[in-house]
This record gives C-alpha cells, sequence and structure tokens, in this order.
C-alpha cells in the first residue's frame, strides 16, 4: 500500500475554490444526474443543493494517471483500494463492485441464497436493498422499523421469525448514515442461524460502541454513488471477515472465474460483470483518505441544525447512546404529513433543496405489488414515509448556506 492509513488522515485535504470541480450536477436522489443551468465557477449563495459531491484536484490528478497508465478495468488500482477499504472497516477483505446494488447482489449469491428462501430486510429504504434479494429468486420479508431511529426493530424482526420458517438472512439497513440495531440483531441471527448482510451503502464510517460499520456481520456492502459519503462516480464493495465469502463474491463479480485464475476460460460457476474500473478505484482511494474529514463536516452541520431546531416542532435525528451516526442525511420529522409537505414547499421558494427518502416505503411501491409480502402491515414505516424530509446536510455547505437553511426552517414555522 502507498497510501497514509485512512485511520489516519492527518492533515487532510483543504477545500480551496480552486480545488472544487467546476459547476456540479445535481445529483438526483439515488439515481441519475440532472445538468445544472448555472455553469459558472462563483458558489451560488441563494441555490442549496442537497448533495454535492467534493472532488479535488488530486482525485483528477489520479484519474489522469490511470488514463495515462492505459490499465482502465479491474487492476492493481482496483486491489489497492479494496486493501486499504477493509483497512479502514477492519475487516479480513473487500471485494469491489460496479455499484452498492451489484455488492448487495453479489453477496447474497456468496451465501447461497436463492429461490424458496427468505431474508428480513427494512421497508424503509432505497429499493435496492429489497431487490437484491429478488434479484437471487428469494424474497424479501419486510419487518417494521422503530421510529426514533428509523431501522430495522430487532422484535419486529423477531415477530417475524416466529412466523415464519424459510428465513436464511438478516439485512439490515444503516439509513441515513446511522448503524442498525447491529448488537441485538447478531444475537437474533446467532440463535436463528441466520446470515447477516449489512446494508452499509448509506454509512461509510459510521460506528456502534466504537466499532465500524462492516464488520459486524458476515458482510456488509458499501455504495460510492455521488450523493454518498464518498464517491468513485459509481461503485460499490463488499467487506468480510470470511474467507470464503470473500472468494465467492471475488469469483461472482468475475463470470465465475476462480479467483487468482488469470488465463484461460474454463469458468468454475455462473457470475457475472460486476467489476469495479481502475478509474473509479483511483478516486475512491482519494476520497477514502478525505472520509473522516468529510464525516466530520458532516456532524458539525448536524449539531448545529439539532440545536436550531431544537425548540420547533420537528423530530430531529435520534442517536442512541454509543452509535456514531455520519448523516448521510439529516433528516426532520413532523408530526402531521400535510406539514412535511407544507416546510418542503416553504425551502423550495426559498432555493433550499429537500428530499423525501423514502416514499412510498419499498412494499408500497408499484414494482413491489407481486411480492407475496407487499401487503404486511408496517405501520412505522408508513408513518416515516409521509413525515420526514431531509435537508442539506453534506460537507460542502458553507456557513451562510446552512444558516439559510436554518432561515428558510425557521420561517416556516413563524409564518
Ligand atoms: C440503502 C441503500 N442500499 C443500496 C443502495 C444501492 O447502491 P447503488 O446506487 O450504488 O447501486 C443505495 C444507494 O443508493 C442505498 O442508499
Amino acid at each position: 500500500m502507498t497510501e497514509k492509513s485512512p485511520d489516519d488522515p492527518t492533515e487532510g485535504e483543504t477545500k480551496s475554490e480552486t480545488d472544487r470541480p467546476t459547476r456540479r450536477g445535481r445529483i438526483a436522489p439515488d439515481g441519475g444526474t440532472e445538468a445544472r443551468t448555472d455553469t459558472s465557477t462563483v458558489e451560488p449563495v441563494d441555490d442549496v443543493p442537497i448533495a454535492d459531491p467534493d472532488l479535488s484536484s488530486t482525485e483528477i490528478e489520479r484519474v489522469r494517471a490511470v488514463l495515462e497508465d492505459g490499465m482502465l478495468a479491474d487492476g492493481p488500482e482496483v486491489r489497492a483500494f479494496e486493501g486499504e477499504f477493509a483497512g479502514f472497516c477492519r475487516t479480513q477483505a473487500a471485494v469491489a463492485t460496479s455499484n452498492g446494488t451489484t455488492a448487495l447482489h453479489a453477496a447474497l449469491e456468496a451465501f447461497g441464497v436463492g429461490e424458496g428462501d427468505a431474508v428480513v430486510t427494512s421497508p424503509f429504504s432505497f429499493v435496492a436493498s429489497a431487490n437484491a434479494i429478488r434479484l437471487t429468486g428469494a424474497t424479501p420479508v419486510f419487518a417494521d422499523i422503530d421510529l426514533g431511529t428509523y431501522t430495522l426493530d430487532p422484535t419486529a424482526v423477531e415477530r417475524v421469525l416466529a412466523e415464519r420458517d424459510d428465513i436464511v438472512g438478516l439485512l439490515p439497513v444503516h439509513l441515513y448514515g446511522l448503524p442498525a440495531r447491529m448488537p441485538a440483531l447478531c444475537d437474533i441471527a446467532e440463535e436463528h442461524d441466520l446470515f447477516v448482510l449489512e446494508d452499509a451503502c448509506q454509512a461509510h464510517g459510521a460506528t456502534v460502541d466504537g466499532k465500524r460499520v462492516g464488520g459486524f456481520g458476515d458482510a456488509a456492502c458499501f455504495s460510492f454513488y455521488p450523493t454518498k459519503n464518498m464517491t468513485t462516480g459509481e461503485g460499490g464493495i463488499v467487506t468480510t471477515d470470511r474467507e470464503d465469502v470473500a472468494e465467492s463474491v471475488r469469483q461472482y463479480v468475475n463470470h465465475g472465474r476462480a479467483p487468482g485464475e488469470t488465463g484461460g476460460y474454463d469458468h468454475v460457476a455462473l457470475g457475472h460483470n460486476y467489476r469495479m474500473t481502475s478509474l473509479a478505484a483511483a478516486i475512491g482511494r482519494v476520497q477514502l483518505q478525505r472520509l473522516l474529514e468529510f464525516n466530520e463536516a458532516r456532524r458539525e452541520h448536524a449539531a448545529s441544525y439539532d440545536d436550531q431546531f431544537a425548540e420547533l416542532p420537528l423530530e430531529t435525528p435520534t442517536v442512541p447512546e454509543g452509535y456514531g451516526h455520519v448523516y448521510h442525511q439529516y433528516t426532520v420529522r413532523t408530526e402531521d404529513p400535510a406539514e412535511r409537505d407544507a416546510l418542503a414547499n416553504t425551502l423550495a421558494d426559498r432555493n433550499v433543496d429537500s428530499a423525501v427518502y423514502y416514499d412510498p416505503p419499498i412494499h408500497r411501491q408499484s414494482a413491489y405489488e407481486t411480492v407475496s409480502t407487499a401487503a404486511a402491515s408496517l405501520p412505522e414505516a408508513e408513518r416515516a414515509a409521509e413525515t420526514v424530509l431531509s435537508v442539506p446536510v453534506h460537507p460542502g455547505l458553507s456557513e451562510r448556506e446552512r444558516r439559510t437553511v436554518v432561515e428558510a426552517v425557521h420561517d416556516h414555522f413563524n409564518l
């Protein structure tokens, strides 16, 4: 490894205006990029975006180096990124993939999940968490969330387990950057002999009792989509302490070719091309060096919002004792659904982006009508879906932008 350890970012990188990318694209919630009309390099003070990926001249130099080297697809750059990311999560191994969804799918394939199996997951997540289960032929079974933390409620998981005998694993989601209740969920999994796959796509660097997510379950998956706490453009990774899982994932993402096999075309299993490119890995290696700094900035914004919103009729994020939140999103909740929509409109009038992650919840989405567990009664997830609203918390938020967000929220309630 030629990089500094991501655990020791030392001085980090300070962001200057010249370091910034030229105009950013507006990132649509969990997919696609809308071109912004403003192409100047000057930060508009009255338009506060919900996400703003921060790519410095270092990422650009590293990508240029890969382009000049000419090894664009899988290669040593990807291996180096995997080693560094595993080091960050303190896991034995990491296997890079083309995105977070393929990471989840490849990990589930590595556990041997397939038709006839069921996996318990959260109905209150991006659809990819459940889609990955369906892609294997298995059935996603939804357990309700705890409305305070928006993550799987262990008692709801126990209830589901009492009703079914086809459940082979748990797929908890660390939503908005807050880890799910991993100690309780891991105990349940052990008792029922289930695998645990963490969906850590939104939680790079989040902790429980000082331990980083990525190493709680049998495996964990991260996304490096541009809105995430660190990015590679598109990208994902599976972390694990299990050598058998790492080997199977490595094989699956490379068309079923036996790991270590460099020549020949005798593929030993069915697989896919879910590989990460060296260009993506080059970006990821630099972003990983900056991750702790990014997360610190997110925490600082969140602490300020907690303070400024304390007297308003809003639920601010709950962080259980011992949990380290990394605020992929800063999400408030109103009592009344109509109030949530009115608040979003006030913010839009003030050029402050906000977003609803996620409405409808997965089990109510059209693509889930045919899934047998779509009719489940999940009142907490449904309540969350109609009352949550996320406001900008990305590291690039200036003090002035943060003030604009706070003033807009206050004005809404003072009208
Ligand atoms: C909770 C969650 N799971 C899975 C994914 C899928 O990741 P990707 O978009 O990289 O495929 C995402 C990303 O949007 C996510 O937020």
